[in-house]
Order: structure tokens, then sequence, then C-alpha cells
């Protein structure tokens, strides 16, 4: 069986996640859509002339989204180029000119007939997955958002340095938007077999600092490079990998909470059938208010943006 993955957007993000998918071989066939001809054709061109040096072949089609019909996975990388300085810290500033991209892309992809998964990396993420979700009409555990997989990531990079050992034997979540009203859930991480909480004790750790990095990660590299595109690719790719290979993974993607009525990020189990199962934790009293805090800042953001 083929594999076959989408990618809508051919900016510095969905560049990235394409190059990840086809110097890993992930599928058998790539479908590259950007509204910048050229650019996504010099790609394509490019990805080409390095297969006779790389160990896979991946085929690759150009702006067709009939093409998207019968892929596994589409992956919404499209997004504003350049934010002014002043909105470098708001995923919000893009909502207006990304919704209307979604309202003209999201139709494409409908019309396809594609009913494989949906993955959004498009800023603001929760909101852009739930229109994502509204207009395709796809089941709503079949779209899905990085949200805070970055942010967790982001976390436990911070928390890793901090203690000198690997991010990846850090465990937790950051939960909530994938945006400033997001928190990392102390309570549910642990590192060197102990809770954080009590390893904050013994190792002098300041916790709100180490929040703050993971919250404001993204800006920092913004500033140096005015856009973000390595954390963010790896956080889409890994989660288009967990799909592919059913590995029923939990990870902490934006998914649609019935109990609150949008999308925001809390772990489940995600596999081949998109999201499989939700994890529940056991929140603080505090943890808790600051989730029902994020749901509703996405809230109120869909309200005052409009859809
Ligand atoms: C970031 C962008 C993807 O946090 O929102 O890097």
């Amino acid at each position: 069986m083929t594999r076959k993955i989408g990618i809508i957007g051919d900016g510095h993000v969905g560049a990235t996640v394409a190059n990840y998918i086809v110097v890993n071989g992930l599928v058998d066939d790539l479908v590259m859509i950007d509204k910048n001809e050229a650019k996504v054709n010099a790609d394509a061109i490019d990805f080409r002339e390095g297969m006779p040096n790389l160990p896979f072949h991946t085929n690759i089609t150009v702006n067709d989204y009939d093409a998207l019909k019968d892929a596994d996975i589409v992956i919404s990388a499209l997004g504003k180029i350049k934010l002014s300085n002043n909105d470098s810290d708001n995923r919000f500033a893009e909502l207006s000119f990304n919704i209307d991209q979604v309202k003209e892309v999201a139709p494409k992809i409908r019309d396809s007939g594609f009913n494989g998964i949906l993955i959004a990396i498009t800023n603001p993420v929760d909101v852009i997955t739930q229109l994502y979700q509204q207009i395709t009409g796809l089941p709503k555990k079949h779209v899905i958002g990085t949200g805070t997989l970055l942010d967790s990531a982001r976390m436990k990079q911070a928390v890793g340095e901090k203690l000198g050992i690997d991010s990846r034997s850090v465990t937790g979540y950051n939960l909530g938007e994938h945006g400033n009203s997001q928190f990392t859930a102390w309570s549910t991480v642990r590192a060197l077999d102990q809770p954080i909480t009590e390893l904050a004790k013994s190792r002098n750790l300041d916790l709100d600092a180490l929040d703050q990095a993971a919250r404001y990660g993204g800006f920092t590299v913004m500033q140096g490079k005015g856009y973000t595109s390595y954390g963010i690719a790896s956080a889409a790719v890994r989660l288009a990998k967990t799909v592919l290979s059913d590995a029923r993974t939990v990870l902490p993607v934006s998914n649609y909470r019935s109990d609150y009525g949008v999308y925001f990020s809390y772990p489940v189990v995600v596999g081949r059938d998109g999201i499989i199962e939700d994890v529940p934790l056991d929140l603080t009293d505090e943890e808790k208010d600051k989730l029902q805090a994020s749901a509703d800042f996405i809230k109120k953001n869909i309200e005052k943006y409009g859809e």
C-alpha cells in the first residue's frame, strides 16, 4: 500500500516539513501545494535533485488538489509570511489573513474527496483547526492541530537543560491554547523518575521561569530569524508519523473538547483513525482554572474575529 501526504503551503514551515518527509522516505507520494507556483515548482525540482543521493524515492506532485483524494494525511502549513514586530508575540495577529486563506483552501480539500487525517499547523492553530473541521465536514477526530506538542517540547527542552538531562527523559504536558494562555501542567511533569514539583525543591528550580521559557520560546526564535520552522516541523512530522504507523502514542495535540466546545490541546491517544482515546489527567484546581481560562480565551477570540 502506498503512503501519501499533501502539504498546503510551501513557506518556511511547509518546505521544512517536506524536507523531513523526503529525507526520511516517509511516504511514496508527496503533494505540494502553494499559490507561489514558481517557488513550489522550484522546491519540487530541488527535492528530486536530492533523490539520487538519498536512500529513498518520493514521487512529488505539485499544485494538484485532485491528487489529495487518496492522501492519508493533508498538512496545512500555510500562513502569513511576515508579521510586524508589534505582532511577533501574538499568534492571533495572523487570524484574519489565515482565515481567508483557509476559506479558500478547505473547500478544495473537501471537493477533492479527501477523507484522511487533516493536520493543521496554521496559526492561531486551535481556531484554524476548528475552521478546517467545519468547512471540510471531516469527523472531528480526523482533524487535529499540532497545538502544544511544540510547547511541551519547549518545556522538556528547558527542564532537561536545567537538569542536565536529555529532554526526552522529561515527560509531561503544556495544555490549552497554542498561544499565550497556555500553561505547563506541572502536576503532569516528571524527570529523573520524580515529580518535578519534588525535584524543584531539592534542585532549586524556578518553575515559573521554566513555564515562561516554554510559552515564549517561539518568540525568541521569531526575533532571531523572523519565523519558526524546525521545532514546529518536528512536531508536525511526529504527529503525521504517529498517524501513518498507527502508533497510538499519547500526544498533547489540539483536539475537539466537547465539554468546552472548542479545540485546544490536551493529551489523547493518536493513531491511524486520528484521535483514538482521551487521556484523563488528575489536574490541580489551579490547573483546571487555567485550562478553563485558556478555553474561554479561544472562544472569546473566535467571537471577536468572527469566522
Ligand atoms: C511556534 C509557531 C509555530 O510556536 O506558533 O513556533
